[in-house]
């Protein structure tokens, strides 16, 4: 028997950096639900008696030990999939469409399908609403950025005030959202396909002791207000300001915590640089946007995508290894 599950990566607008106890946020984050970048997972099972059923996990064709541990581990931990783990042998076998480890948020859709499809074999009969809130959850316990894979365009995980049912325990969707961001679109320029030198885990772990910790926290919960003001009134000047300073506030805590470092590439500034120079003379709503990494997310409505496909290719492809054109979508499907 078998069951998939396809699940987006996501791009947090207003980014989450800081974490405590169980895999909590230390700020809000809210983020645009891709759909072309995703992980398919499916999981081939048997009822088995024995004490110990075996897992084995498959990361593109290839055993990889080191994900099955972290994989097995973390449903092992899980109280929803003990009935399910204890009594089948399991095969999972995952995908990604896009590379490994690059910046791009690929635990993000890894454990936001692994937590669905795990989710649907322990317990078949929930309803939408409860399988995306506890499915979210789940995904949260996992990687942080996962609990906001179950909803599109737009999630926001984290308590805010002022804003009813936001919970740090999982991410919730965004419903009202003005015509002007209900078409974007994301072209990620990968500048490194390499794997990262720090991983976002060491770096959350960073702003425990960061000097400014308190005031990024203020920040972005103070963004995450806004913006969701900035998505209903549909006001690009703001949604660009607000963007591309997360993006640099984040890097800034990487490059200001005790173990400073760097993920920027010089192609990522040369990007940006070109990016500010083509808005200043064509007025293109476009912006940026980085996660931890060196590659660039370009983000912009779908009325603009001739246009900004246009200057992709003449003057941002040299920058970069490869491009994804994605666009934003509505979350993920077991089947
Ligand atoms: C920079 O969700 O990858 O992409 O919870 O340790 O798995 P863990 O971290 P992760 O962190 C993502 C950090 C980010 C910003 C964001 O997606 O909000």
């Amino acid at each position: 028997m078998e069951l998939t599950a396809q699940y987006p990566s996501n791009i947090a607008l207003v980014k989450y950096w800081g974490k405590k106890g169980q895999q909590l946020p230390c700020n809000s984050s809210l983020s645009l639900t891709l759909r072309e970048a995703h992980t398919r997972v499916k999981v081939t099972y048997e009822q088995q008696h024995s004490a110990q059923p075996a897992f084995q996990y498959f990361f593109e064709g290839q055993h990889h030990p080191a994900f099955e541990h972290k994989v097995h581990h973390y449903l092992k931990a899980q109280p929803e999939f003990q009935t399910f783990l204890a009594h089948h042998t399991i095969r999972v076998d995952s995908e990604n469409t896009f590379p490994h480890s690059t910046g791009i948020a690929s635990s993000a859709s890894a454990f936001a399908a692994i937590a669905a499809v795990f989710l649907k074999l322990s317990q078949p009969n929930l309803s939408t609403a409860e399988f995306r809130q506890k499915g979210s959850r789940l995904a949260r316990l996992g990687s942080g950025s996962a609990s906001r894979s179950f909803y599109g365009p737009y999630a926001l995980w984290g308590e805010l005030a002022g804003v009813p049912d936001s919970t740090d325990d999982y991410a919730i969707p965004i419903e009202e959202i003005h015509p002007n961001f209900q078409a974007m679109r994301d072209c990620i320029l990968i500048v490194e396909q390499k794997t990262k030198k720090v991983s976002s885990t060491l770096g959350h772990g960073l702003m425990k002791e960061h000097p400014y910790a308190h005031q990024r926290f203020q920040e972005a919960n103070h963004h995450s207000k806004n913006l969701l003001e900035v998505l209903q009134i549909g006001d690009f000047e703001q949604f660009i300001s607000i963007t591309e300073s997360e993006a640099l506030s984040l890097h800034a805590m990487m490059m200001t915590s005790k173990e400073y470092y760097l993920l920027m590439k010089p192609e990522t500034i040369q990007i940006i640089n070109t990016l500010f120079e083509y808005r200043e003379a064509t007025g293109t709503p476009v912006c940026f946007t980085l996660d931890a990494g060196p590659n660039v997310h370009l983000l912009y409505p779908e009325s603009q995508k001739n246009e900004v496909h246009r200057f992709v290719e003449s003057e941002l492809r040299p920058f970069t290894k490869s491009l994804i054109y994605d666009q934003m979508g509505v979350g993920g499907q077991v089947f």
